[in-house]
């Protein structure tokens, strides 16, 4: 890999929103630093300013435009030579219309071009060398699938799959833990969401692709993998279907070997050659042994088949952890949203879910005050949220996003204080489920993957370095509360050498909030 050239501009990052745009940022960073570019902290020591962008709920995008807006008056009044760029959701979504509405943008790509980052930045720079009445230059905007004519979309997924493979991990700037792509984009088309808008169709990795990564990861120093998708338990991929570059039909390289499918559960049936996601997780389980801890988000509660459950029960290295959006507990809602499951069809996941596999932790999402929610429906999420035992909840206030199904047929009509007050009922009727979750654990010894010093040691120690704090003498002390998670995905705060980091070491359990778990190290191994 070529080293940071003093010559190469700065570039500063900031990502908003999901694991995926946490992956998508290190993979620009890694073509980026491959090419020599510098990387910095703060944008004021930047030359490229590039903002990762989410487009879920308004929230986010506003966060963005705020920051564009700061950016422009500084670029504008202090550094014209600045390059300014919005990638991701945002770019595709709001595409030239973006750059028409806000000059100062030199660059947008949305999440499916994200391999011609760097080529856009050179362009950049390069027409404004050209341009010699001053620094303007041409903006240039890259957006995909939907403006895309078919008979190039494989040519550029095939381009796209060559981001995922040529990224370059490091444990000391990525820390331990890695994400590993699996699926891109999503079909459910659930009415209130833009990501099957902005991330394009669903299209999954070829299994010897995503082995091959894992590995490299481990090899790099990973200990932690989490396979990223929309809906990861759709996860298929034909092995006989050859995989076509730029219209020439290959044979796809390598070979995998198919382990046994289990049996029970409603999952699709597919024919033999085709890897489904419970084979692929044994398959990664089974061919990276050094790998000590496999997770996998997020999951859609349909089509959850039994061979996934059993997988994971018979593979200890698997995390005992599934992330199942619900998103509402009302029949009547969850059909206005599209998302094909009843209720009482979730709920019977969650059983078969916890016969399989007993100490498995669920978490969900939940969104309030979507449109026509009645004071019935909320309340029946309120029970859902006392009953279902969840280790925590996402929940969110309904964002009305164009685009989408519901944007342009159904009514916002819940107001907007009738969504903060169920927001908070929900939120209360979630934090005694999870402190009754994490109460379970007191008396128990678990297994922890540290990931480093607590929140609550940075800030300590951030302290005493500016001198804020009068007790010096914790500035010296060895031992730091360090932060790890169970493979329930349980937060554990505990008192040990950094040195920890990385590790998986077991913990006695204390104490227990609503968020976290408190113990100390256990004199046993894990
Ligand atoms: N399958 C993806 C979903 C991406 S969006 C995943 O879980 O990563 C993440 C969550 O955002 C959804 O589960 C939903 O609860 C919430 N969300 C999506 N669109 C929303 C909207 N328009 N308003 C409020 N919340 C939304
Ligand atoms: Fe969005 Fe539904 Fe897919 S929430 S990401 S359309 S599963």
């Amino acid at each position: 890999m070529q080293q940071p050239n003093p010559q190469q501009p700065a570039v500063f990052i900031e990502t908003f929103g999901c694991q995926m745009n946490v992956l998508d940022t290190e993979l620009v960073a890694g073509q980026l630093r491959g090419l020599g570019y510098r990387f910095t902290d703060r944008w004021q020591d930047a030359d490229v300013v590039l903002y990762n962008t989410c487009s879920v709920r308004e929230h986010a995008e506003q966060k963005v435009w705020s920051r564009v807006g700061i950016l422009g008056d500084y670029k504008r009044d202090t550094r014209p030579d600045l390059v300014l760029g919005v990638i991701g959701c945002m770019a595709e979504r709001d595409g030239t219309d973006l750059v028409r509405k806000h000059p100062q943008v030199d660059l947008m790509c949305g999440p499916s071009e994200l391999d011609k980052v760097p080529l856009l930045i050179d362009n950049v720079l390069r027409t404004r060398v050209n341009d010699r009445g001053g620094l303007r230059s041409a903006q240039v905007a890259l957006q995909g699938d939907n403006q895309r004519r078919a008979s190039t979309l494989q040519a550029a997924r095939d381009s796209l799959e060559m981001i995922d493979l040529a990224r370059s991990f490091s444990p000391e700037r990525d820390g331990h833990s890695a994400y590993v792509r699996i699926t891109r984009g999503c079909n459910k088309y659930c009415t209130y969401c833009v990501v099957p808008f902005t991330r394009g169709q669903e299209v999954h990795r070829p299994p010897q692709a995503i082995l091959d990564e894992v590995r490299k990861l481990v090899d790099a120093g990973a200990v932690e993998v989490t396979l990223l998708g929309q809906t990861v338990n759709h996860y298929h991929y034909d092995n006989a279907a050859a995989v076509t570059v730029e219209g020439v039909t290959q044979p796809q390289v390598g070979s995998v070997i198919a382990p046994n499918r289990g049996t029970g559960g409603p999952s699709p049936v597919f024919a033999d050659d085709v890897t489904s996601f419970a084979q692929l997780l044994r398959l990664i389980h089974d061919n990276v042994p050094e790998l000590q801890r496999l997770r996998f988000v997020t999951s859609f509660p349909r089509d959850f088949g039994d061979d996934i459950l059993e997988t994971i029960r018979d593979c200890p290295r698997i995390c005992r952890y599934l992330h199942l959006p619900v998103q509402s507990g009302s029949d009547a809602q969850l059909k206005a949203m599209n998302r094909g499951y009843t209720i009482d069809q979730y709920r019977d996941l969650l059983q078969r879910a916890r016969r399989i596999i007993p100490d498995v932790e669920i978490a969900t999402d939940i969104i309030t005050g979507f449109c026509g929610e009645t004071e019935d429906d909320h309340w029946k999420t309120v029970d859902l949220l006392r009953t279902a035992d969840f280790k925590n909840s996402f929940i969110f206030k309904y964002s009305p996003r164009p685009g989408t199904v519901a944007y342009d047929r159904l009514e916002d009509d819940v107001p907007d204080d009738i969504k903060k007050r169920r927001n908070r009922e929900l939120l209360e009727a979630q934090a005694e489920a999870s402190q009754r979750v994490h109460a379970r654990y007191v008396g128990k010894t678990v297994s922890v993957f540290v990931e480093g010093a607590s929140r609550k040691e940075i800030k300590k120690q951030n302290q005493v370095e500016l001198g804020w704090e009068s007790d010096t003498s914790t500035a010296t002390r060895q031992v730091t509360q360090l932060s790890g998670r169970t493979g329930g995905d349980l937060i554990v705060l505990f008192d040990g050498d950094e040195a920890l980091t990385g590790t998986v070491v077991n913990v006695d359990i204390q104490r227990a909030t609503t968020l976290s778990l408190f113990g100390t190290l256990a004199e046993t191994i894990a």
